[in-house]
């Protein structure tokens, strides 16, 4: 099964080709230096530039690969969630292909793509560690904070544990980041400095301690560093910045890591993924590493440059879908969306 995967649902215009496990190409065009200084994303700036790079990037993927577009047995493309402008540049591109060649289009939830990064194998990168199903999925990324069951490869083995009620993990940092006057985005920036920090300088409180409780929120801890600020001031010097950064940072990990082996002990679940653009943060790979272990557990992460946002891991969750027939034949009648089914919550209900 040989996939083209193309993602534009947020400020990455990527495009990758896979046949599974195997990356053949994955090419990111990064709209980072643009929005750095507006101090985020700005969608119609975002819509713009993917509607300027989508082509280009998408040749460059067949072309890396060595094939054309015949050659394919499908196309994936991220229909959600999303900045909506963004993720129509991804669906136009992809819907005009599949319809030009009359191939299978194939749907992907993007928060799919990134649990099932830790799959994906690199010809030029060491073989994956990749976890058995089931699993506990954390998605931690700039739109996304939330704990999954993941009891196979499709939207519908997805059972949502627990979410941020506010802000997501990566939202935070970028948050935090602009507080301090650090740019965007805030988490390489943040999660650097932290490394010579000392995170029990400030006393920062981790929110909603509760071990029973599976939700998330971040807004809280951005207000206590903006008090911090408030008070004290912008830091005076290197070592006070790096202590503020780790401070934050620790509160942040510890609460992933700690929900997620909560959730791991309420499923009786063995492995725990950490995944989305915060798991490529350092000490929270450091750290889930060695809680996971203490308590006999396995924690897998996915390559660094799987972590943030790319077209292999669309690509790659299509793959499955291609296998099961799940796909439109090109039409454009048929809205996307209808394509995946959307990730169920736990209880009952369909996530909004
Ligand atoms: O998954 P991603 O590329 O895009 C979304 O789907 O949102 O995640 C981007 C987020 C940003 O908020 C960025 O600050 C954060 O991931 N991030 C990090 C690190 N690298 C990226 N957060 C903490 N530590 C990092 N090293
Ligand atoms: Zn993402």
């Amino acid at each position: 099964m040989l996939v083209l995967g193309i993602e534009s649902s947020c400020d990455e215009t990527a495009a990758a080709v896979v046949r599974r496990p195997m990356v053949l190409s994955d090419i990111v065009h990064s709209q980072v230096d643009m929005h750095a200084e507006f101090g985020g994303v700005v969608p119609e700036l975002a819509a713009r530039d993917h509607l300027k790079n989508i082509r280009p990037v998408v040749s460059q993927a067949l072309g890396h690969a060595g094939v054309t577009l015949s050659d394919l047995d499908a196309i994936a493309v991220t229909n959600r969630p999303g900045l909506s402008g963004a993720l129509l540049i991804g669906t136009q591109m992809a819907h005009a292909m599949a319809w030009s060649a009359n191939k299978p289009l194939i749907g992907v939830d993007h928060l799919v793509g990134h649990l099932l990064a830790p799959f994906l194998h690199f010809p030029e990168l060491s073989p994956p560690s990749s976890p058995d199903f089931p699993f506990i999925g954390v998605v931690a990324s700039g739109g996304h904070t939330a704990l999954y069951r993941v009891d196979g490869p499709y939207a519908s083995l997805m059972t949502e544990l627990g979410a941020t009620r506010d802000d997501a993990a990566g939202e935070a940092y970028d948050k935090v980041a602009k507080l301090m006057g650090l740019g965007y985005p805030g988490g390489p920036v943040i999660d650097a400095l932290a490394q010579q920090g000392d995170p029990s300088a400030i006393d920062f409180k981790k929110p909603l301690p509760q071990k029973d409780s599976l939700e998330f929120s971040f807004s809280g801890l951005k207000t206590q560093v903006a008090r911090w600020i408030a008070k004290e001031g912008l830091p005076k010097n290197d070592q006070t910045l790096r202590d503020l950064c780790a401070s934050f940072q620790r509160c942040v990990v510890e609460t992933l890591i700690e929900k997620a082996i909560a959730a791991a002990e309420l499923e009786q679940l063995s492995t725990i993924v950490l995944c989305g653009g915060v798991s490529a943060n350092k000490t929270l790979r450091a750290l889930g590493k060695s809680s996971c272990e203490q308590r006999g557990l396995t924690l897998i992460v996915p390559h660094i440059r799987a972590c943030t946002d790319n077209a292999a891991m669309i690509a790659y969750a299509g793959c499955f879908l291609a296998d099961q027939g799940a796909d439109d034949r090109g039409q454009l009648t048929i809205s996307p969306r209808s394509i995946v089914p959307r990730l169920t919550r736990k209880g009952g209900g369909l996530r909004a």
